[in-house]
């Protein structure tokens, strides 16, 4: 098998959202906080009629038929999600009951569980499948599903939700370099949820950054060797047209390219202008952990790396931007991004993917992309995202029913035996709800 990659995609969000200036007004921040400081502009959140499983029920469905694949034609279903809803029952046996309706429960693949690294995890999976002999000829179907939700404080401007389905097969038009992956791994507490009781996680805002940015260093230099190795030359950020990292929040993107940048001045690499070279030279002695506090390394990094930012990065940002850290799905929305607003240009490009799961677990790695058959072309692809769209439809809540919505949603955490009002009011057809939990905690859901 040859080029094996994501051959199709589609994506749900919630219509529901907040305005990130409306919210930094509500919750007293200084203004420009969330907006400029973090570089959001809205955030997605479910209300009380979906959740997890739905969005992926949602997607699922949406993929298959837009894409006209048979459920029959799916081998291995793979899920990644930190958002826990029972600690026993994977989200992908939720999901077989598509496939169940049309007689296919041959279907391998549970759910992959660490922080926003879950679906990357999923991903590896499906594609190594397809790659091994264990493979059956029939596709892969990964989904990442995530509800970001975090107690009121300074994680709250972070949050968002999606459900992001992706189809695993050979001749992708995305195709996996699967030599060039660079992986860091790590035991480090800087964001976890260890209170089974709530959906809210334990973060320590500040290591979390650190351990991104470390995380990312360390793969990067993974990822420059293993190309070296096979390619037989050096690599640089000039070796790629597009970079694409986890997005908690803008703000944490730009630092992380800047990164990258400050990695090949240290490996004095030719590409950089000397300019930037004589601006980044007082930092050439930092320790790494210098390199990670100081504020003048990272505002000066950030400057010089921007033109190429806004060229190489700038592209992916627009779905996280718009609806916030997804969690696993994070990634791989910025990577449609791309897809949405370059998918004509794409063919003969490498992209450039990081992925982190806080906890932790890092790796970067890399796509080539080619055109593809129908319906498995990059402009099908984007036809069916139709991201411009989905986004316009929103429904924009105030602050305060933001609020009003997360409470809810705290009491109904873990709960049983209750109703939802079944408001299918600003879901858009085809989108799959929650109707109730009964007396045993049994979940059922509709389609609109
Ligand atoms: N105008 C413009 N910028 C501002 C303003 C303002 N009025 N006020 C603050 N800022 C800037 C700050 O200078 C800072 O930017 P900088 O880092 O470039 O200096 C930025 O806004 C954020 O301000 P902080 O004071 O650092 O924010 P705070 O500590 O209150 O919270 C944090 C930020 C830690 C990211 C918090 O939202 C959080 O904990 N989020 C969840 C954890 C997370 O997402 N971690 C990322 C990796 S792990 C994961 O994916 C879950």
């Amino acid at each position: 098998v040859k080029d094996v990659g994501i051959l199709a995609m589609d994506m749900y969000f919630p219509s529901t959202c907040v305005q990130q200036e409306a919210l930094e007004a509500h919750d007293g921040a200084s203004k420009g906080k969330y907006t400029i400081g973090l570089g959001q502009e809205c955030m997605a959140f479910c209300t009380e009629v979906e959740d997890v499983i739905s969005m992926s029920l949602t997607a699922v469905t949406s993929l298959l038929k837009k894409y006209q694949v048979d459920p029959k034609q799916i081998g291995r279903l793979e899920v990644g999600t930190e958002t826990v809803i029972d600690k026993s029952k994977s989200i992908k046996t939720w999901l077989m009951q598509l496939f169940e309706e049309c007689g296919n429960t041959d279907i391998e693949g549970v759910d992959s569980t660490n922080a926003c690294y879950g679906g990357t995890a999923a991903l590896f999976n499906c594609v190594n499948w397809v790659e091994s002999s264990s493979w059956d000829g029939r596709y892969g179907l990964v989904i990442c599903t995530d509800s970001a939700v975090y107690a009121e404080g300074p994680a709250r401007p972070t949050g968002g939700a999606a459900a992001i389905a992706m189809l695993i097969g050979p001749n992708a038009p995305i195709s996996f370099e699967s030599k060039l992956r660079g992986t860091h791994m790590a035991h480090v507490y800087d964001f976890y949820k260890p209170d089974l009781a709530s959906e809210y996680p334990v973060v320590d805002g500040k290591l979390s950054q650190t351990c991104y940015l470390m995380a990312l260093d360390s793969c990067y230099k993974r990822y420059c060797s293993k190309f070296e190795k096979f390619e037989g030359k050096q690599f640089s950020i000039s070796d790629a047209d597009y970079f694409v990292f986890h997005s908690p929040y803008n703000k944490l993107v730009q630092k992380s390219f800047a990164r990258l940048y400050f990695n090949d001045f240290l490996r004095n690499s030719s590409s950089l202008e000397k300019d930037a070279r004589e601006k980044l030279e007082p930092f050439s002695n930092l320790t790494g952990d210098e390199s990670y506090q100081s504020r003048d390394h990272e505002k000066v990094s950030q400057q010089v790396a921007k033109p190429l930012y806004d060229s190489k990065v700038q592209p992916s940002t627009l779905l996280p931007k718009q609806i916030g850290n997804m969690y696993t799905a994070s990634l791989y929305a910025a990577f449609a991004s791309v897809i949405h607003n370059k998918n004509n240009t794409l063919v003969g490009q490498r992209i450039v993917m990081f992925s982190y799961g806080s906890g932790l677990s890092s790796t970067m790695f890399s796509f080539k992309l080619q055109d593809g058959q129908h319906p498995f072309s990059l402009s099908n692809m984007a036809s069916i995202l139709n991201v411009s769209e989905k986004l316009e439809r929103r429904h924009v809540f105030s602050p305060e029913k933001f609020v009003e919505t997360m409470k809810l949603m705290e009491h109904r955490y873990g709960a049983k035996d209750f109703e939802t009002s079944q408001d299918t009011s600003l879901l858009s057809p085809g989108t799959f709800y929650l109707v109730k939990v009964d007396s045993m905690y049994r979940r059922f859901y509709a389609q609109k």
